[in-house]
């Protein structure tokens, strides 16, 4: 079998050390179609990602994709696909077209599923003649609590798990992996300074955590090692959400500064 890199060529869309804090936020519109439109008109300037997670995508297409990016935000298109590779590279193709900016894939799918999304990327932005969207992997999801891993066969802590299947996106050639504060450093260390490391759960100093059970603030996530965070619900729920999304651009922007990034 080849494992050729080809497809991982210099152009960096996403800069993971990026200066600009607003680079670093990724807000996540779980809404319906017109609640998130809403939103993201709402905070257009203010955050520099959108993620669109698979109720939106479902419901409004490959649409939102063009929307989000006439507001002038990089696109986070968040299906986390698993699938036989050839689906898989197909799958990946039709979203590389898009021209949006990132992607996710199940690392469970394993190296071939994660290659052929790689390849599958970059043919969909040749072709469009746009640039190939950045892949992350899950690894476990973090509602896989021990007894449901078990329940399908995954041996070990979820730690051990997390830490082959991190290695296995490294082999693969994926950007990045999608991941727990608890995991992060691991993930850095294992992945080097280039990868893409976003982490959920974020919640500005003083807030409230919803469901989230692992909850960080943005400057502990950055010292764990993560170079994007995801935050939903505490700028979406927020009365004023650009005042929501500019209290944690601040707080990036401090804990930044104060980790060296
Ligand atoms: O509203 P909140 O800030 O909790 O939203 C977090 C976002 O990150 C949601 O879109 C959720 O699906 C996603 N996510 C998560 N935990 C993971 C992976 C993704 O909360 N382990």
């Amino acid at each position: 079998m080849s494992h050729s890199n080809t497809w991982s060529d210099k152009t960096q869309v996403i800069d993971p050390t990026a200066t600009d804090p607003k680079d670093r936020l990724m807000v996540a519109l779980d809404g319906n179609a017109d609640e998130a439109r809403a939103w993201a008109r709402e905070l257009q300037g203010q955050a520099g990602w959108v993620k669109c997670g698979m109720t939106l995508f479902y419901q409004t297409g490959p649409e939102i994709a063009a929307e989000m990016k006439d507001l002038g935000y990089k696109v986070f298109i968040d299906l986390k696909i698993h699938d036989i590779p050839h689906q898989i590279e197909g799958a990946a193709r039709s979203l590389g077209r898009l021209g949006i900016d990132l992607i996710t894939i199940h690392a469970l799918g394993g190296r071939p599923m994660m290659e052929a999304a790689m390849r599958g990327v970059a043919q969909g932005a040749q072709e469009a003649g746009v640039e190939r969207p950045r892949v992350v992997a899950v690894t476990i999801l973090t509602s896989m609590d021990a007894q449901t891993a078990h329940s399908i066969g995954l041996e070990g802590t979820a730690a051990q798990q997390v830490e082959r299947l991190t290695r296995l996106t490294k082999e693969a050639g994926v950007d990045g992996i999608v991941c727990s504060a608890q995991e992060a450093p691991m993930a850095r260390e294992i992945l080097g300074p280039e990868a893409i490391i976003i982490t959920p759960g974020v919640r500005p100093a003083g807030s409230e955590a919803g469901d989230q059970t692992r909850i960080l603030t943005p400057a502990a996530a950055f010292a764990s090692g993560a170079s994007h965070l995801v935050v939903g619900r505490p700028i979406t729920t927020a009365p004023d959400k650009k005042l929501a999304a500019y209290a944690i651009i601040e707080e990036i922007e401090a804990s930044l500064s104060s980790v060296g990034i």
